[in-house]
């Protein structure tokens, strides 16, 4: 400073001069002009979301070009903890979760980053992000200060941020916001020295140039516990809401400053038997074209909602799983398409910012490849040494997922009955611990399902010493609001008539190891099956293949699979785990196929578990692939749904 003075404004300059070109970016919030500042100039950004945890690796590109070309200026993504810290510090940070080059890939193509790192995200991803075993802790307050989840955070963090620092704007990089948790204005624990020991978390390894965020719903009830001094606070709110309330909520906090919508909605969100929810074009442009006319900053959730692959899927409470497919309504489909939402948007974006030129990338092809046969494997039941790859666990009362160490998937809870049951008897959860669905039946004949919060008793009849089994299934975690410590399993006991269930074998599941390994159909089969009177059939994998046609240019293509007649269960092409299908409780019917897991060398290996019966033992036993979704409808109803729709206060 003494030299500036001395030298003169000649040497200022110059010194201002070399700082513009040795390219010293900057990025902070001007409370004087109620604006961000980009490289001492007024900003506003017009980003999108996307989640590339529900993108193949392949397609990032795609759909980033494909924002670009929309007009935005940059994107936001969320980084789910759960899915790189796979158990406590064993990482993954490569293939499809390899955030680096996602963030790459962005800046090439010219697009900024407003980064959501947690390390709560909500999101509708299982647990809101959080790793299951934080669990482990029975009692552990999450999203608080609790030393046990702070420990956790701490060493998480120490591993992500040091590896973002280098993306920061500041640095050369895409990122010019850090967004600090996510909604806590809408968590019960109000802790504000957990908000306080984040800032500083973050602060230590970002620096203190970067702009640190929050977002909260637009009420000034979320914002109370919300905001906190040194992370900026914006708002989030959809179509519906009026927008100079919704940024008076804001102003609230932020008196000066840029005006932020950090989630403004371009669709919603489903569950399993709700319907699938659409929200209109014309409604959404003309919100965003009113956001826009006041100047404030605005990013639209979704831009591209992608896929729940595998088991990623959360839950909203009272319990309410949602399906495979996170298209969201968005302006760019599950699949990557050009919707009439996007041109719509298109346009809007258009009267405040130039669009880049040059042709849009195309909406990428889809091809129906046709009906495949499958024919049936073994049963859970009878796979079970294949199946569990550490053997059984004894126990006199049942344990939760956690407890045996598994997160996702699976179990199978055994046990047997204790006397005789001639006529039908009530098999119950008293205190709804059927954590989610359980598959029942005895000596190998189904006898029905039980399902936490919709079905806690069936009956079922057996002589003592038969063999009961449950195989219950985690349909995801709650991602939002009170209840996260979700405990899978069994979670509380089981009664038979007036008699309390005990002394369990159980047997946690490797079955996206066997199926990927190719171990299923090896090992003893059921002779016959026993007569199955209950209109169940027990859990069993199928199996079938088809080849991609010869002399077709430009196979493989993405494609739809739909499952015509099958009920529930999970489904793998060449050992890649497409997620869940409910087509009778809908209302996702058809299931994203991306490319990349397709192969042109080999015979495509499609591989089913059916956990309430197939069709095929009376009617055609094939799966079919298709190259339109169906997202909107329901096959043949076994349930009545609850009409309920949640919206965000009544997510609380
Ligand atoms: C802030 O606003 C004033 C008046 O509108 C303008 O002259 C000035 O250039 C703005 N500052 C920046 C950094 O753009
Ligand atoms: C929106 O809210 C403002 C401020 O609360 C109010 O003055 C205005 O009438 C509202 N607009 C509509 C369309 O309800
Ligand atoms: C129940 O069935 C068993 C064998 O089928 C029979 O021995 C027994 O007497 C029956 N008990 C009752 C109470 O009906
Ligand atoms: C169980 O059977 C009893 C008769 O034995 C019947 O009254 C009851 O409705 C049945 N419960 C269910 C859930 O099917
Ligand atoms: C089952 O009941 C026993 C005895 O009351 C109790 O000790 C145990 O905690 C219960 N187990 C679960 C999972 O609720
Ligand atoms: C499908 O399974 C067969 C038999 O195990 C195997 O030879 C083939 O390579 C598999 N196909 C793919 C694409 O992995
Ligand atoms: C589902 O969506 C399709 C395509 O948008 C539409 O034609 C159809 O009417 C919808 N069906 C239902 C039941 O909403
Ligand atoms: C769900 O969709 C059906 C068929 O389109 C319609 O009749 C029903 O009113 C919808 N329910 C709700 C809650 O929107």
């Amino acid at each position: 400073m003494a030299l500036l003075k001395a030298g003169g404004s000649t040497l200022l300059l110059l010194m201002m001069m070399c700082r513009q070109s040795l390219g010293q970016p900057s990025f902070s919030v001007d409370y004087h002009n109620d604006s961000f500042s980009k490289d001492g100039e007024n900003f506003r950004y017009i980003s999108g979301s996307i989640h590339y945890s529900r993108i193949p690796r392949v397609y990032w590109k795609d759909r980033l070009l494909k924002m670009y070309m929309a007009g935005l200026n940059a994107i936001q993504t969320y980084i789910p903890w759960n899915y790189h810290e796979v158990s406590p510090g064993r990482y993954s940070f490569s293939g499809d979760r390899d955030v680096e080059y996602f963030l790459k890939l962005a800046q090439d193509i010219g697009l900024l980053v407003i980064l959501r790192p947690g390390p709560y995200i909500c999101g509708e991803w299982d647990m809101g992000g959080l790793p299951a075993w934080l669990l482990s802790k029975k009692n552990i307050v999450l999203r608080s200060s609790d030393p046990d989840y702070i420990d956790a955070v701490d060493t998480w963090m120490g591993k992500l941020l040091p590896m973002i620092k280098p993306y920061l704007y500041q640095n050369g990089g895409p990122i010019i916001t850090v967004q600090v948790e996510n909604e806590y204005g809408s968590y019960f624990a109000c802790d504000y020295n957990y908000l306080r020991h984040l800032t500083k978390l973050f602060r230590s390894y970002l620096g203190k140039e970067v702009v640190l965020f929050t977002t909260d719903g637009a009420g000034l009830r979320f914002l109370k516990c919300g905001s906190i001094q040194d992370l900026y606070a914006t708002v989030d709110f959809g179509p519906g809401s009026n927008i100079s309330k919704a940024f008076a909520a804001q102003r609230y906090a932020e008196p000066h400053g840029p005006l932020v919508n950090s989630e403004f909605y371009t669709g919603w969100l489903d569950h399993w038997g709700s319907n699938h929810s659409v929200v209109s074009s014309v409604a959404v442009a003309k919100s965003l074209n009113n956001i826009l006319a006041v100047g404030a900053n605005v990013n639209l959730y979704m831009f591209i909602g992608g896929t729940n692959f595998e088991y990623w899927n959360g839950a909203n409470g009272p319990y309410s799983p949602q399906p495979t497919s996170y298209d969201y309504d968005a302006p760019l489909s599950e699949a990557g398409d050009l919707t009439e939402k996007y041109f719509a948007l298109r346009e809007v974006i258009r009267m405040y910012r130039k669009i880049p030129e040059g042709p849009l990338p195309p909406t990428t092809p889809k091809y129906a490849y046709g009906a495949v046969s499958m024919k049936k494997l073994q049963t859970v039941s009878d796979s079970l040494e294949t199946l569990s790859f550490s053997g059984p666990v004894k126990s006199v009362y049942p344990q939760t997922f956690i407890e045996l160490n598994q997160a996702f998937g699976y179990v199978l809870y055994r046990t047997t009955l204790p006397v005789n049951y001639n006529n039908s008897t009530p098999l119950s959860s008293p205190l709804n611990g059927i954590h989610d669905r359980a598959y029942v039946s005895v000596n190998g004949v189904a006898m029905g399902v039980l399902e936490r919060n919709v079905a806690l008793t069936i009956n079922v009849t057996g002589e003592a010493g038969s063999q009961l089994d449950l195989l219950v299934e985690n349909m995801g975690r709650i991602n939002y609001g009170n209840h996260m410590n979700d405990f899978k399993g069994l979670v509380s006991n089981l009664t038979l008539g007036n008699e309390m269930l005990s002394d369990w074998t159980m047997y946690s599941l490797s079955i996206d190891e066997a199926v990927s390994q190719g171990l299923l159909g090896v090992g003893p089969t059921t002779l016959t099956e026993p007569p199955q009177p209950a209109g169940f059939s027990l859990p069993t994998f199928y199996e079938g293949s088809f080849r991609i046609p010869d002399g077709i240019p430009d196979l493989p293509q993405d494609s739809y699979i739909k499952l015509p007649n099958w009920r529930k269960g999970q489904i793998w092409i060449n050992g890649f785990n497409l997620g869940r299908y409910w087509p009778t409780r809908g209302p996702q019917v058809t299931l994203f196929v991306p490319a990349n897991i397709l192969s042109t060398a080999a015979p495509n290996n499609v591989t089913v578990l059916e956990l309430e019966g197939a069709p095929c033992d009376s009617t055609l036993c094939i799966v079919e692939f298709t190259a339109t979704p169906i997202l909107n409808a329901t096959m043949q109803s076994d349930f009545q749904p609850s009409r309920r729709l949640y919206a965000k206060e009544d997510l609380l």
